[in-house]
């Protein structure tokens, strides 16, 4: 009988297993924001940016359904300081889910939509630079590397080594381990993912960490070193040879 319901939970077990696999994961929802381990590790940061400048932008790379513009929005340093603006840039599903939260926030008179609010579309974003946005920029890429592939990944690293300055900052958090089978995407392993960023010209401290539910993932704080240059053949190179030693 225990055997019985041993073997029933593996297959239960197994079934989910390949039910995630099968189903596309959904970004989280805003409003996991101030409950999310992973991302309040990174607020301490994000507001020492923010204090250290009168002004600047926050530009969150694949902002899904805005989790950091909520997290963002709710620091004081940001609230405080309007010389700082949200820039998201995303799909058109992930426009519509971050408009409607921010629109929200305004309401609610948390957040200045019309003031402190922008947005622009992934194709549109690797086009063509911001003519006008106010620095230092401080980028933040929460959960999208592990979704790009080599060539995705090799044209994200380029567009910000050819346009961020050393005074802007990056900062990265990413999977190291998937809690939930994903379908075409691959977690990076912290050091591997430390390796390529260096080789691509950013200085930077990256700490590993895990969630009380042993969820691992890493953060990652960088500045452009602006003496090293790469064509975007050396990174897509050097994104082949990371993944080649991950996996090997
Ligand atoms: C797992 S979601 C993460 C969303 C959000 N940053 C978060 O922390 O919940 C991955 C995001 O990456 C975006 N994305 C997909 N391909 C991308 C690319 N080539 N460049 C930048 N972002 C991309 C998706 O639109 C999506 O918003």
């Amino acid at each position: 009988m225990k055997e019985q319901n041993d073997s029933d939970l593996k297959a239960l077990e197994y079934a989910k297993r390949l039910q995630d696999y099968i189903e596309p994961p959904d970004p989280q929802g805003a409003d996991k924001a101030f409950n999310d381990a992973q991302l309040n590790t990174l607020a301490m940061s994000i507001t020492r940016v923010i204090g250290n400048n009168v002004k600047g932008t926050i530009l969150d790379i694949g902002c899904g359904n805005g989790i950091v513009l909520n997290k963002v929005a709710g620091i004081t340093e940001f609230k405080d300081k309007s010389g700082w603006v949200y820039l998201g840039v995303g799909t058109k599903d992930d426009r519509r889910a971050t408009i409607e939260f921010a629109q929200d926030l305004d309401e609610k008179g948390l957040f200045d939509y019309e003031s402190r609010f922008e947005f622009r579309l992934i194709d549109k974003f690797y086009k063509e630079w911001f003519s006008n946005i106010t620095q230092p920029l401080l980028v933040i890429i929460r959960n999208v590397f592990h979704e790009l592939d080599i060539y995705d990944t090799a044209t994200l690293i380029y567009t910000l080594t050819s346009n961020l300055t050393d005074k802007d900052t990056l900062f990265i958090q990413d999977l190291e381990l998937f809690p939930e089978l994903e379908r075409d995407n691959a977690c990076w392993l912290p050091d591997m993912f430390k390796g390529l960023l260096e080789s691509c010209g950013f200085s930077l401290r990256l700490t590993p960490c895990e969630t009380g539910s042993g969820n691992k993932y890493f953060n990652v704080e960088a500045e452009r070193d602006i003496s090293k240059s790469l064509s975007y053949e050396e990174i897509i190179e050097n994104v082949i040879k990371k993944r080649q030693e991950q996996f090997s």
